[in-house]
């Protein structure tokens, strides 16, 4: 049996590859890593613990219902971000402003981290797969000051590092630092994540689709020629493709990384600028599925090319195999 790479060893291994390579990044990895196994734990016991499972009570500034996970979920990350002392501050989907630290420790972070503590809450009370998405930059605020809004608004080229946790049939963690993609499955009978996926790579093509088709009417001519497409025989497989679709981002692209495939949210009448958010949904995404050879764009242009405006701005989101997503951006029109 090869020997077993643990995620603390991995990232250690590697320090030199990040492009600051002070171990503040490897400290801000290792928070992510203590926050997701104590979400990866109460995920596991949702059924059994009332306090886990079924809605908090609260809406959220996106007009949803917070489910008890999201919120648990958030506090766990956020706990280990105040206390780490490389970030300064933190924007999160949970949160309508974001949240910069005030102790002199976090004031000296270099680091703000925006993240969606929760994806996919609608399937908690289902036992469906969930997952975090995060998205680490450097601060561009000076060092000693309390983060700025400025920090969180940055486009998604200027990421160091990001990736996501999927709470699936095992719990996976799958990040880049811009020298390709790894994931790591937790082993829960030693409590490690463990080097199981080295340099993933997506698929250059593939005959899997993710859409929620009942939107179909109510987006643009150009998309349906597209799904037409995808369910004809004229497409390169000479066989209609396979619709899936989870209604968990992560869980999709997370299927769609490792099969080949395509996933999107449009832009629909009732959500005329998509669904997703850009800052802690599609840029690290993007970056993710770009480092495994992938392709994101609203459609039209690259998602990590757009100057972010506001926190919870929403993009339409176009994000897959690269020949699947350039096919359906040549039936929009271009
Ligand atoms: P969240 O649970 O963080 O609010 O995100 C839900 C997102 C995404 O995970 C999923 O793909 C999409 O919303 C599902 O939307 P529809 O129900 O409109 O298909
Ligand atoms: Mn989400
Ligand atoms: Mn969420």
């Amino acid at each position: 049996m090869p020997k077993i790479v643990t995620l603390t060893e991995f990232i250690q291994s590697n320090q030199s590859d990040f492009p600051y390579a002070t171990g503040e990044l490897s400290r801000i990895l290792n928070d992510i890593v203590v926050a997701s196994k104590i979400v990866s734990r109460d995920v596991r016991k949702a059924g059994l613990v009332d306090h886990i499972l079924g809605s908090h009570g609260e809406i959220n500034i996106q007009g949803e219902y917070q489910q008890k996970l999201d919120v648990i979920a958030d506090e766990a990350f956020i706990r280990e971000f105040r206390l780490g002392g490389e970030v300064c501050g933190i924007a999160s989907e949970e949160n309508e402003n974001f949240v910069a630290f005030t102790s002199e420790s976090a004031k000296n972070g270099k680091y703000v981290v925006l993240f969606d503590p929760l994806d996919g809450s609608s399937n908690i009370d289902v036992n469906v797969s969930i997952g975090t998405i995060f998205s680490i930059y450097r601060r561009i605020s000076p060092v000693g000051l309390e983060a700025t809004l400025d920090d969180m608004l940055q486009s998604g080229t200027q990421q160091i590092a990001a990736g996501y946790v999927l709470y699936g049939s095992s719990t996976m963690l799958v990040y880049s630092t811009g020298n390709g993609v790894n994931g790591f499955t937790l082993d829960p009978s030693i409590g490690e994540f463990c080097l199981s996926h080295p340099q993933m790579k997506m698929p250059e093509n593939g005959r899997l689709y993710a859409m929620n088709e009942g939107n179909i009417f109510e987006c643009e001519e150009g998309l349906r020629k597209y799904i037409n497409y995808c369910q004809s025989r004229e497409n390169q497989t000479g066989m209609p493709y396979s619709g899936r679709y989870i209604g968990s981002l992560v869980a999709d692209f997370h299927r769609n990384l490792i099969k080949g495939g395509i996933y999107i949210y449009p832009d629909v009448i009732s959500a005329p600028k998509g669904r997703l958010r850009l800052l802690y949904e599609c840029n690290p995404l993007a970056f993710i599925a770009e480092q495994a050879g992938g392709l994101a764009t609203t459609g039209r242009k690259r998602i990590l090319d757009i100057k972010p405006e506001y926190l919870h701005q929403r993009t339409p989101f176009y994000v897959g195999s690269k020949k699947m997503v350039e096919k359906a951006m040549e039936c929009l029109g271009l």
